[in-house]
């Protein structure tokens, strides 16, 4: 096999983007303005919720929703470790605590039974500190999301749902982003759908639009398009002290490409998906995404498990072998209590969360973007086949295949 290098993502941009960037930067307005309100208004209806506010990134996005909830000192917010950073910062920014809520180990997704297992063993003055829960659509597919709503109800609890991972998806048919009462999403460069940088706020609640779009941009009652237009006027007032998380309209023009386009590119990374289950189906030592029946996943990542008793080496050497051989991987994600500012503040150890830790030794996550041909679908598919064959233990247990999937659909 000639060698190739397989990056682990790279953005799709087309003509249209660039074509799009470059009205935008002849046209004079570079920052928020009309390309941004368009982006806004786009989103909005092909979620089909009331309101969506476009702002820098979603780490900006989880840190206004955290606003508008009103989460504060001394709040519990009750989230997933098998996330990114930035899902449990902006519960710090607020000066409020992260409480981490174990996962279901085939979906990766925050386990309802963990969460109310959580709430159960809190003392009545922690009860009356929690205020929200933000579940995570871990590599885009939407957790439950009723066992999930129906135990915030219960509790008193805000729902704001971190969808980095997910455009577009759904959860019974309806799309995330129109579930709970604020769902943030991500346009970073490897995710589902790109504006170099940025994110958006969904929501259907008045005031919580309305907070968060004054907050968006320092906390004033006018954005600069309005103070700077033709139909707009100078005079403005400063309400509260808010942040500098707008989206500019260079930006929000790559976006409205993106977003046009956004279910083709499902398509293709839905078909990249097909490719690697079928080929991987046949190698034990691996076991396949699984992918609940009652969702349509967005495929933002590919995260294959490995069965280690199967293997002489372990997840971090497997990752070393691929990338000598041009495949780059990666690994989404190290869960949050591990790392040393959780574990120092709130003294979490390596069992608290076993499944989080269970599953984050075997994952990785595959080279994976739409553009991917099959050329190089299959060398990364040769290349793992490769490594697992140098490298398993049992070969007898090795020609079983006892690949589990938890008895859920595989892709
Ligand atoms: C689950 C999750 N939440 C939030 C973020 C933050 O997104 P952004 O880079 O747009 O701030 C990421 C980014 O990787 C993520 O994976």
């Amino acid at each position: 096999m000639k060698k190739m290098f397989i990056p682990f993502s790279v953005p799709y941009i087309d003509k249209e983007e660039i074509d799009s960037v470059v009205d935008t930067l002849k046209s004079g307005w570079l920052t928020t303005g009309p390309k941004t309100r368009q982006f806004e208004a786009d989103f909005a209806s092909y979620i089909g919720c009331r309101h969506a506010v476009a702002v820098s990134s979603c780490t900006a996005a989880l840190h206004l929703a955290m606003d508008a909830i009103g989460a504060g000192r001394g709040d519990i917010i009750l989230t997933t470790p098998m996330t990114f950073a930035a899902t449990a910062e902006v519960i710090e920014y607020m000066g409020a605590r992260p409480v981490f809520v174990d996962i279901d180990p085939g979906t990766l997704n925050m386990s309802p039974e963990r969460l109310e297992d959580t709430l159960k063993k809190m003392t009545p003055e922690e009860l009356e500190r929690v205020k929200a829960v933000i579940p995570v659509h871990m590599a885009g597919q939407p957790c439950d999301m009723d066992a999930i709503t129906g135990i915030a109800e219960k509790y008193g609890l805000k729902v704001v749902e971190d969808a980095a991972h997910t455009m577009p998806a759904r959860y019974k048919g309806r799309m995330i982003g129109s579930i709970s009462p604020i769902t943030c999403f991500s346009f970073y460069p490897t995710k589902c759908i790109t504006s170099a940088e940025g994110g958006m706020l969904t929501t259907d609640d008045d005031k919580y639009a309305e907070r968060m779009r004054i907050m968006s941009l320092h906390g004033i009652s006018k954005g600069a398009w309005n103070r700077y237009s033709k139909e707009g006027s100078w005079y403005y007032e400063v309400l509260q002290p808010g942040f500098k998380y707008n989206l500019p309209d260079v930006l929000s023009a790559i976006g409205i490409s993106q977003l046009r386009r956004s279910e083709s590119l499902l398509d293709m990374r839905m078909r990249h998906a097909e490719v690697y289950s079928h080929a991987f189906r046949d190698m034990p030592g691996i076991e396949l995404p699984e992918v609940s029946s009652d969702v349509e996943h967005s495929w933002h990542l590919y995260i294959i498990k490995l069965n280690l008793e199967m293997l002489s080496i372990d997840r971090g050497r497997f990752i070393e072998e691929l990338r000598s051989r041009g495949v780059f991987a990666s690994v989404h994600f190290i869960p949050l209590h591990l790392h040393p500012y959780y574990r120092e503040k709130y003294g979490y150890g390596p069992s608290d969360f076993p499944m989080a830790e269970s599953q984050y030794r075997r994952m990785l996550s595959l080279p994976f973007y739409p553009k991917m041909t099959d050329e190089e679908l299959d060398y990364v598919i040769e290349t793992v086949r490769e490594v697992l064959e140098r490298n398993y233990v049992k070969q007898a247990a090795a020609a079983d295949g006892s690949r589990s999937t938890g008895g859920r659909v595989a892709a």
